[in-house]
């Protein structure tokens, strides 16, 4: 359903284009609803021209406009960008915060006049299959409501309690797409090596991660496991392989990935 807000962007790089385009795409918002400005000119006159949105020149501007405020500048470049301009912030006025790194506690101390929301998409959102979590603070039902509005087009949209749910949302489907990757450029090495070309290494790949979360999607009332021993008979080829997996302790080494990665996160919250 349409919405009437009128949304204003700092910044129209990756993550805001991908939301710019959710937005028109699905009708939630219409162009002429949603304003942007760009440090340069360059990227803003490009999305200009994709999605028909309202450029404007200045930040100010964007703030002065607009009811919901989206920081989509990279988290280094946050502060130099907000700090001269928290005064032009009205009562109430929603913000949402892309930046990794930059606790809620933080933003709602440089804006205590604004209603706060923190968003953390995945890569994936660019093509609407998202896994995106946001939090905000207490009685917030209302902000709540225009956070899924304005992230339902990238896909799942979930609220998280506080900032450790958050780091773990951003580790496992964050840095998550890029565990998968990784678990992916195993699987196609193997093939390639029993003389496959890449390209349809890759395709058979690309086919079996896609094609095992489809049936996970489609069978959502089933248990993971339940699935797996649909194909793993007893003492058969893929229970020889789990075997293996297992004994190798591979559930060990990416647990320890994913606490070596909520570490750095806690390092760069407090660098932030
Ligand atoms: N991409 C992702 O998958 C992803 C996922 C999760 C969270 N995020 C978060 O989303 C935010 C944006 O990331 P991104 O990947 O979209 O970065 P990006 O492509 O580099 O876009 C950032 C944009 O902000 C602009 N900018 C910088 N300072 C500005 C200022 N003072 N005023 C107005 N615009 C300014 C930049 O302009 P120029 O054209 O001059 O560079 C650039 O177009 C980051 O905080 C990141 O942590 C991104």
């Amino acid at each position: 359903m349409m919405k009437h807000y009128k949304v204003g962007f700092l910044g129209v790089g990756n993550m805001a284009q991908a939301i710019i385009k959710g937005l028109v795409e699905s009708k939630v918002v219409a162009p002429d609803h949603i304003y942007a400005a760009n440090r340069s000119p360059g990227k803003l006159q490009k999305a200009t021209e994709l999605w028909g949105l309202q450029p404007l020149a200045t930040n100010e501007e964007v703030i002065d406009k607009c009811e919901i405020v989206v920081l989509a500048m990279k988290p280094q470049d946050l502060s130099s960008a907000i700090d001269p301009l928290v005064g032009l912030f009205n009562e109430g006025q929603i913000v949402i915060s892309l930046a990794a790194g930059v606790q809620l506690r933080q933003l709602q101390r440089k804006l205590p006049q604004c209603r706060i929301a923190r968003v953390m998409p995945n890569t994936p959102s660019v093509i609407s299959q998202g896994v995106i979590g946001y939090l905000t603070g207490a009685n917030s039902e209302a902000l709540d409501t225009v956070v899924e509005d304005l992230f339902t087009p990238l896909g799942y949209t979930l609220k998280v309690q506080d900032e450790e749910q958050l780091e773990a949302l951003t580790v496992s489907c964050s840095s998550g797409t890029g565990f998968v990757f990784e678990m992916m450029m195993y699987f196609q090495d193997w093939i390639e090596e029993r003389g496959f070309d890449p390209a349809t290494a890759r395709q058979m790949v690309v086919q079996t991660f896609l094609g095992a979360a489809k049936l996970a999607s489609l069978n959502a009332e089933q248990h993971l496991e339940d699935l797996q021993h649909k194909v793993t008979s007893k003492k058969g080829v893929t229970a020889a392989g789990l075997e293996s997996m297992r004994e190798f302790e591979i559930e060990r080494a990416l647990r320890y990935s994913f606490e070596k990665a909520a570490l750095r996160n806690q390092e760069l919250a407090k660098q932030g």
